[in-house]
Order: structure tokens, then C-alpha cells, then sequence
């Protein structure tokens, strides 16, 4: 290695690692189609008296959901270990302060959200994936709790997918106004 490629080595801006990078996008995949999906799965369920198809889209959406709690249970523990790299130097207090309190609400939520469906499926129950296997269950049979627990991870999810936008609004504001290096810590995937 040259001189100047230590140098530009050690001046590069800290990033995400692969391992919380992959995570990252993985998880904004499953959930950027699980909402859309969620809404369509149970407009369809109205309309339609709950046909087939409505059935495989509810079974579609458990099992995305439940792989995507334990990708998001695993990025919180990296994130807990391994913590983030030092933020980008030409951010204001404020945008400091904001990033900080949308993240947090962003893993909160992230663990709540799928927490709440597989409560609610468990409580119903409809464990039930394809017909091909059960999901296990977390509580005992109620329907009434069940119903509860579902319209909150419904609202929820929704209340999740306004927060992803701003967050996907700020990013892409890093990335094409300010131009600040602040998409480069999480791009690429991989
Ligand atoms: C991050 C993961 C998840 C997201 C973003 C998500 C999102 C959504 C959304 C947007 C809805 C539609 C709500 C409505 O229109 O009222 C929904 C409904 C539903 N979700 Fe999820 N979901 C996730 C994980 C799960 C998991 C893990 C399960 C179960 C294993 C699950 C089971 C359900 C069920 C059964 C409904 C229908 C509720 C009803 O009929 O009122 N979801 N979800
Ligand atoms: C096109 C979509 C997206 C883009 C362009 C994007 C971009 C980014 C960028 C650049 C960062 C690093 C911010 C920093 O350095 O401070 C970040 C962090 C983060 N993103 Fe996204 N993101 C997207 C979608 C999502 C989605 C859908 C979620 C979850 C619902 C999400 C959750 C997070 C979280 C929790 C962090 C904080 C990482 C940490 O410090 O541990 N992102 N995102």
C-alpha cells in the first residue's frame, strides 16, 4: 500500500459494517412488502368473504413476518454489541438529536410490530402457514384479546410505515441536497 492510499484509508469516514449493512436492507425489503401486502391481504378479506387466495396472502404474510423478527432480533443484538459508527461531522445538533430519537422509534417498532401479529395469531388462533405447518403459539386461545391485538399491530404497522418514509425522505435528502456522506455508511448492501 502507498502512502497516499494509507492516507486516503485513514481519512475515509467511518461505516456501517457489512454484517449491520446487510441486516439494514434486508429487513427494509421484508418490510417495505409486508405493509403493502398486510393492507391489500385485509381490504381483500372484506371484499372477497375471505377466499383462497386471501388465505395464502394471510399465510404469506406470517411466515415474511415471522423470518423478519428473528433478522430484526439479530440486528438489534449487533447493534447493542457493536453499536454505530461516529456520526457524519456536518450534522447539525438537531438533525443529531432527530436521526437518534427516529432510529430508536424505528427499532421499537421494528420489534413491536411482529411481536403483536404472532400475539394476535397465537391468541386467534391462526397459526396456520399454507397448510403445511403451524407457527407456535405465544398465548392461549381468546378471541376477543386476539382482535385487540391485531387492530394495534395493524395500526401499528401503519404508524411504522409513516416513520420508514421520513426516514427514506431524510436519507434521500442526505444523499441528493446535502450530498453530506451520510448514504455512503449504509450503501452498498453488501
Ligand atoms: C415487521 C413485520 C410486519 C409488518 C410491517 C406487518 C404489517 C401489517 C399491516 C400493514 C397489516 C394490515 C393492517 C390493517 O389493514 O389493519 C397487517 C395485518 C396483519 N398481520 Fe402483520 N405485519 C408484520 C408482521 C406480522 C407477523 C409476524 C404476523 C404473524 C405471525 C402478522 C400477522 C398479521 C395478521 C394476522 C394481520 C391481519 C389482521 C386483521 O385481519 O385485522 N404480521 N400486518
Ligand atoms: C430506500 C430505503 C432506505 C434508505 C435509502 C435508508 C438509508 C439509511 C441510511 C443512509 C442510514 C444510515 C444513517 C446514519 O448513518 O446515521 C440508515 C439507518 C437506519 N435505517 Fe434505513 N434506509 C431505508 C429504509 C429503511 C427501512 C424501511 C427501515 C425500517 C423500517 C430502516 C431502518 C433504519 C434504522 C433502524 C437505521 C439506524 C441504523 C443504526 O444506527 O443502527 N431503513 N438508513
Amino acid at each position: 500500500m502507498s502512502v497516499s492510499d494509507a492516507d486516503t484509508a485513514s481519512a475515509a469516514p467511518p461505516r456501517y459494517r457489512t454484517l449491520p449493512r446487510l441486516l439494514h436492507w434486508a429487513v427494509a425489503l421484508f418490510v417495505l412488502c409486508l405493509i403493502p401486502l398486510g393492507l391489500y391481504m385485509v381490504a381483500r378479506g372484506e371484499a372477497t368473504n375471505f377466499d383462497a387466495t386471501t388465505g395464502s396472502l394471510y399465510s404469506l404474510h406470517k411466515l415474511l413476518g415471522f423470518i423478519v423478527l428473528w433478522l430484526i432480533v439479530l440486528r438489534v443484538l449487533v447493534r447493542l454489541r457493536r453499536g454505530a459508527p461516529p456520526p457524519v461531522a456536518a450534522l447539525t445538533p438537531l438533525e443529531r438529536a432527530a436521526s437518534g430519537a427516529v432510529h430508536a422509534l424505528l427499532y421499537i417498532l421494528l420489534l413491536v410490530v411482529p411481536l403483536l401479529g404472532w400475539a394476535g395469531i397465537s391468541a386467534y388462533p391462526a397459526l396456520d402457514v399454507f397448510g403445511l405447518f403451524n407457527l407456535p403459539a405465544i398465548l392461549s386461545p381468546d378471541e376477543g384479546l386476539a382482535n385487540r391485538i391485531l387492530g394495534l399491530h395493524g395500526l401499528l404497522a401503519q404508524g411504522l410505515g409513516i416513520v420508514a418514509l421520513l426516514h427514506i425522505a431524510a436519507a434521500l435528502r442526505h444523499r441528493f441536497v446535502k450530498r453530506d456522506g451520510v448514504m455512503r455508511r449504509m450503501w452498498p448492501p453488501l
